[in-house]
């Protein structure tokens, strides 16, 4: 097993030390150190600063049982502590539009800034908004992972899940995009060592 953690690690320990892991300890996670790793994916940067991306956090065994089964019974879903589910929504975006918009821009230019974003995407139908959105949320997604590393937490992202059913079991509007689902808690098994390609083999330097 590994040391107890003391302090937060820094940003190349994160991802040098950050591997898929399906099996957890089952403890429940501590909803300090949740907060702090779902505020740090706050942080990850988007586009004209829209923000799409919404977090659902699930601690909750019957839900995690039901989310187990849309992800064709992929255990790590029910042994992790809580299962965080990374979406955009374009829609929810556009409709609060001026709260993207920095307050101390002042009233008017909020209203203005705001209705300027409805306008760029208003050429664009709700899946193409829904795509562009999703390029964001995924940022955030990278960000939460190395994040939870940071802070002494593991996770392994997730795609093979049914979406429809998904957005069933927690509510979602269709058109709701995910970057992916993220359960999270400390290992139970060490995961395996990194295989990649090299610099060389997916680089080009100009
Ligand atoms: C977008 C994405 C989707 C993934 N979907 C799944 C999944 O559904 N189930 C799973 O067990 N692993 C999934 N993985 C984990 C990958 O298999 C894993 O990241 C890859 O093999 C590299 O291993 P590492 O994460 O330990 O470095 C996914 C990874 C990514 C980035």
């Amino acid at each position: 097993m590994t040391a107890v953690q003391t302090r937060p690690l820094t940003v190349t320990e994160a991802i040098e030390s950050r591997r898929s892991i399906r099996r957890f300890q089952p403890e429940p996670m501590n909803q300090d150190d949740l907060r702090e790793i779902l505020r740090l994916a706050s942080l990850a940067p988007t586009a004209n600063n829209v923000q799409p991306t919404r977090f659902a956090v699930v601690q909750n065994p019957e839900l995690q049982a039901k989310l187990q089964e849309a992800a064709y019974g992929q255990s790590q879903v029910t042994s992790a502590p809580a299962v965080i589910v990374v979406y955009s929504d374009m829609e929810d975006v556009l409709q609060t539009a001026e709260e993207t918009v920095h307050p101390g821009m002042g009233e008017e230019q909020i209203k203005t800034r705001a209705e300027r974003l409805r306008q760029s995407f208003a050429g664009q139908d709700v899946a193409q908004r829904g795509q562009w959105g999703l390029t964001q949320a995924n940022i955030a997604f990278g960000f939460l992972m190395l994040a939870a590393r940071g802070l002494g937490y593991d996770t392994v992202p997730m795609l093979g899940f049914d979406p429809q059913k998904v957005r069933e079991l927690l509510g979602l509007p269709d058109h709701v995009q995910f970057a992916g689902m993220l359960p999270i808690g400390k290992r139970a098994e060490e995961g395996f060592p990194h295989h990649r390609h090299s610099v060389e083999r997916v680089t080009t330097f100009y």
